[in-house]
């Protein structure tokens, strides 16, 4: 039988917003599970690691951590059917990142549009190595596990392109050894990319400065209904989906969102609210999208008051993790001919 492996990872930098959420948390908890033909192995993470290429202030960040796994749990991710671990908690990734940064090239990695602009928004003595090298080590949290699927959102597709680059170059260097992993979205659904609800043709981003361009998943109902309710669209008051139109963006974009949560098709959305004004549909989609997060923040306050529960999971976790990680790396290491000897 050939068992399909899922992976992947988000930064423990903030409460995740509902474009995390629609563009992969979903599609993990979704993914778990399986039995017989369609068994398959998940390993989802918080990627520490990455978060540090932007300084954390310590004692938050641990914080950050905790309550992010909290939520792992609370949106139905479950450690009997996935490896829930913290990156930093499986040594193996940042090793096989080192050896794989030699297979990387500097031009590539200069590419990243993601290094372009995090870089460009930064002064010139405050770009460090590790937001040029990040997608190595992501290419790496990749590649330990021989992942199949990675459920990202559109903005990951160029990192993923890059690990199965460094892939094809390692294997054709020393055999094969690595799996090529392909990106995996919930295609009917488009949330691959959900945007901004201030700027809709920009996507929704944790970095925002603007606290109403984002809806967190522990937004309560209030101020989840008051965020849609200010979401710029635009000023047809027509409740019409057409693709590939700036101008209607911001509407686009709520349809997208109501259709992932109602899972509605965009002529059913359409005939839905036909006649009615944004006002009105704007409500509706604040209250479903509350009315959704509600059994989640419910979940999460009572499993964040348990630090052994959550720390134990964390643990657990990091053991299955580490266990599939060490297969590949001892291949790779004897692959590139590291002298081992007895101790
Ligand atoms: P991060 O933390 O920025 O985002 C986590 C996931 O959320 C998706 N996402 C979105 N999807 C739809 N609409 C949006 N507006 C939106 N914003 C974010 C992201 O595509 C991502 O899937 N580098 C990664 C973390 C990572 C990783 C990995 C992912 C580290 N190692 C290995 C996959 C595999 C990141 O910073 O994601």
């Amino acid at each position: 039988m050939n068992k399909k492996t899922f992976l992947s990872g988000i930064q423990p930098t903030n409460i995740p917003h509902i474009g995390n959420y629609f563009g992969a948390i979903k599609n993990w908890v979704s993914s778990q599970g399986g039995s017989g033909e369609t068994a398959l192995d998940s390993y989802y993470f918080l990627a520490d690691l990455h978060a540090i290429t932007v300084r954390q202030n310590p004692t938050e960040f641990e914080r950050q951590v905790l309550d992010c796994f909290a939520l792992f749990l609370a949106v139905g991710l479950d450690p009997e059917l996935s490896a829930l671990f913290v990156q930093s908690h499986v040594p193996e990734h940042t090793e096989l990142s080192w050896i794989l940064s030699c297979y990387a090239q500097f031009g590539e990695l200069s590419r990243m549009t993601q290094f372009k602009d995090k870089s460009a928004n930064q002064k010139e003595g405050e770009v460090n190595i590790g937001l040029f090298s990040y997608p190595v080590l992501q290419a790496a949290d990749i590649l330990i596990y021989q992942a199949d699927f990675v459920p990202v959102g559109k903005d990951q597709k160029q990192h993923l392109e890059l690990a199965r680059n460094i892939a094809v170059r390692f294997n054709q260097a020393h055999g094969e050894t690595f799996k090529l992993p392909a990106p995996y979205n919930n295609i009917t659904q488009n949330t691959a990319k959900i945007m901004s609800l201030s700027e809709p043709t920009k996507k929704m981003s944790k970095s925002d400065a603007n606290p109403h361009a984002t809806v967190l998943l522990l937004d309560d109902k209030d101020t989840v209904v008051k965020k849609f309710k200010r979401a710029v669209t635009d000023s047809e008051a027509k409740v019409e989906y057409r693709e590939n139109d700036p101008a209607k963006a911001g509407i686009n974009n709520l349809m997208t969102i109501y259709g992932a949560v109602c899972d509605k098709s965009m002529p059913e959305i359409e005939a839905e609210f036909g006649g009615k004004g944004y006002g009105d549909f704007k409500t509706a989609v604040g209250e479903a999208v509350a009315d959704m997060l509600l059994p989640i923040q419910t979940a999460y306050n009572r499993i964040r008051t348990d630090r052994a529960y959550i720390e134990s999971c964390m643990k657990n976790g990091a053991a299955k993790a580490s266990a599939a990680a060490r297969k590949t790396l001892i291949d790779v290491k004897g692959k590139v001919g590291f002298l081992v000897v007895d101790n």
